[in-house]
């Protein structure tokens, strides 16, 4: 398995491998299917290269045949007094590569990559509150809960709530 970060070129095997989560899993994520698959794979290859450009990246995990089996996005936050914090999203493996440590590669990953990102001294990510197997992976990584917001998702007139996690990578402050 290889770890990279995805390219413009990768547009085509990001899409129907984050379509694929946003169809399984539509209450573990916030954006709808419906939403998503109405965009071309030129806007999805702009987006991954604007995100390039301002220092964010999706992770992608693929097989020896180039498939990608996971994803783990990285997001920035702008703002002169966030910027400390930066915001993992997206975490998804195909159903077929699932239980086999694509996930802990990936996060392991990840962590390495923002930790050489001197500003960022934790990592933030919401997880549906009913998601045991999310939840596990990143207690594993050392992410704490705290806090849950409540019927932050209706997907078919069903409520769902959302617990709040943080990694802090650096001791300092309080
Ligand atoms: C959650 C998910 C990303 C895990 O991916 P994965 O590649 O199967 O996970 P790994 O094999 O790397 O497992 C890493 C750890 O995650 C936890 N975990 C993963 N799947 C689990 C399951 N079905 N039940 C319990 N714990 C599980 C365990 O702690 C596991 O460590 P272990 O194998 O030592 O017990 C995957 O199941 C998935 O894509 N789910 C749907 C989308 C989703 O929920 N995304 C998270 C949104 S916040």
């Amino acid at each position: 398995m290889k770890i990279r970060k995805l390219k413009a070129g990768d547009a085509s095997k990001f899409f129907d491998v984050r379509l694929m989560g946003l169809r399984e899993f539509s209450h573990a994520f916030g954006r709808s299917a419906d939403e998503f698959q109405k965009q071309t794979l030129d806007s999805i290859a702009d987006q991954i290269e604007t995100g390039v450009s301002q220092g964010n990246f999706i992770l992608g995990a693929f097989n020896d045949e180039d498939e990608l089996l996971g994803v783990v996005g990285f997001l920035k936050q702008p703002g002169e007094k966030v910027r400390h914090t930066a915001i993992l999203w997206g975490m998804y493996v195909i159903p077929q590569a699932r239980r086999k440590g694509v996930a802990r590669e990936l996060i392991k990953e990840f962590i390495a990559e923002v930790r050489k990102h001197e500003e960022i001294e934790q990592i933030k990510l919401t997880v549906e509150s009913g998601n045991l197997s999310a939840r596990r992976l990143y207690e594993s990584f050392g992410f704490e809960p705290f806090g849950t917001e409540p019927r932050v998702l209706k997907v078919d007139g069903k409520y769902y709530h959302e617990d709040h996690m943080m990694l802090r990578l650096k001791n300092s402050g309080n």
